[in-house]
């Protein structure tokens, strides 16, 4: 089995001998049916050339941070971006200190501060310079910071000692690169994600809306194919551009994104993260609505109810797992707990939108997860796209428990 198809794996060379080890690297993660992306750092071309990395990995090999062409086509943002994972190997000593300290001096360690997606480190160096109390707090540090470590494993080295500090071998690393994936795989599934807002008609030119942005829908969509998903995002009028690899179908009104979502059935997870508008006008006027001065200074507009997606969809024979939001200004957790109740859902996600830092139109979310039993799970404030990430993880164990 191909335990990486599709993933997107930068692989970072440093300069350290074990640099010849990367090219076989390349190698097996191909193997795996990962798409390998070579950044090196200026020391890792004194240790292998970037040619070689070019003709295995099918790719040009990135260099420089300041390299116009590199920028216009895929600089470090893009690199950061486009990777599902960044794996440094061999991370020599100089590459974690640079990293500890926030250091952004060259492509490498410009992207992973940058990247969103997993740091992975496989150091490789003398055992004295593994065991240096700099070194050991660098590690601890990164560590701390989330970043995995793949090794070192002690044996012979090149320089002639005995000890911890061998890069681990290029098999051992695929397969550590494929753990990275393990727990939030939704590889095979179908994932149907509603986003944004919807429009309801009044008149030709006026509509009811709302604040939605569609960032977190678009956000979870991107995760869950990252993730190994086939992904439908059904969304409201968004100014987002669509992530790779998701097929995106593009609604007004709640009753479109209802037929929308009916049409993309059967599928095994369904995230409604939509604002979707309860109510829209009875009638849609035929003409824009004109100033009246026989009725005053008020316009009654009649509202009726909108089909509700979420229990539609959870009610059906075929029904997915299903996760909604609950986006409130008020009682956060009694409210999302009802919610998942009424509308007999596996799991609801409520995020406080009083909250100006967070919610609607914001960069950042922090959230709470309930589930059946009434159990609460918080994610601290941070990106839409890392929570997107951690939110991902968490469904797809609930899932794959189901
Ligand atoms: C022959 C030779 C071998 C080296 N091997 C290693 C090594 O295995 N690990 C390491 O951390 N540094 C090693 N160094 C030191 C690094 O090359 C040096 O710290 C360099 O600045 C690292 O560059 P980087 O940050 O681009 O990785 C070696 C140096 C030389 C001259």
């Amino acid at each position: 089995m191909q335990r990486l198809y599709r993933k997107r794996i930068v692989l970072g060379v440093g300069g350290g001998i074990a640099a010849y080890k990367s090219a076989e690297l390349v190698r097996r993660l191909r193997d795996q049916g990962a798409e390998v992306r070579v950044v090196m750092t200026q020391g890792g071309r004194e240790f292998i050339t970037p040619l070689t990395l070019q003709a295995l990995s099918g790719h040009p090999v990135h260099l420089d941070l300041l390299d116009p062409a590199a920028e216009a086509a895929m600089g470090h943002i893009e690199l950061a971006r486009w990777a599902d994972l960044v794996l440094i190997a061999p991370a020599t000593a100089d590459v974690m200190a640079r990293l500890a300290q926030g250091v952004a001096n060259d492509l490498l360690t410009t992207l992973v501060l940058a990247t969103d997606a997993q740091v992975a480190l496989a150091p490789a160096m003398n055992q004295a310079m593994w065991r240096d109390p700099a070194t050991q707090a660098n590690a601890e540090l990164l560590r701390g910071r989330g970043l995995r470590f793949f090794g070192p494993a002690a044996g012979s080295q090149a320089c002639g000692d005995v000890g911890p500090g061998r890069m681990l071998e290029a098999e051992e690393l695929a397969q550590r690169a494929a753990d990275c994936f393990q727990f939030l795989s939704l590889t095979g599934r179908h994932v149907l994600i509603t986003a944004g807002p919807t429009q309801e008609n009044i008149d030709p030119v006026r509509y009811i809306t709302n604040h939605s942005s569609g960032k977190m829908g678009f956000a979870l969509a991107e995760a869950a194919a990252e993730a190994g998903a086939r992904v439908t995002l059904v969304t409201g009028p968004v100014h987002l551009p669509t992530p790779d690899r998701v097929s995106r179908v593009d609604v007004v009104s709640a009753r479109d994104m209802l037929a929308a979502c009916e049409a993309a059935m059967p599928a095994d997870l369904l995230i409604a993260a939509a604002a979707v508008a309860d109510y829209r006008p009875e009638v849609v006027a035929a003409q824009k609505l004109k100033k009246d001065p026989t009725k005053g200074d008020g316009l009654l507009l009649q509202l009726v109810r909108n089909p509700d997606i979420l229990a539609t969809l959870a009610q059906r024979a075929d029904r997915p797992f299903s996760v909604g939001f609950a986006a409130e200004t008020e009682n956060l957790l009694e409210y999302a707990s009802r919610k998942l109740k009424d509308k007999n859902l596996d799991l609801i996600v409520a995020n406080d939108v009083a909250n100006p830092s967070i919610g609607f139109n914001s960069e950042e979310n922090a959230i709470t997860v309930i589930d059946r039993e009434l159990h609460e799970t918080a994610f601290a404030q941070t990106s839409k796209g890392k929570i997107a990430r951690q939110l991902i993880a968490f469904i797809a164990d609930r899932l794959n428990q189901h």
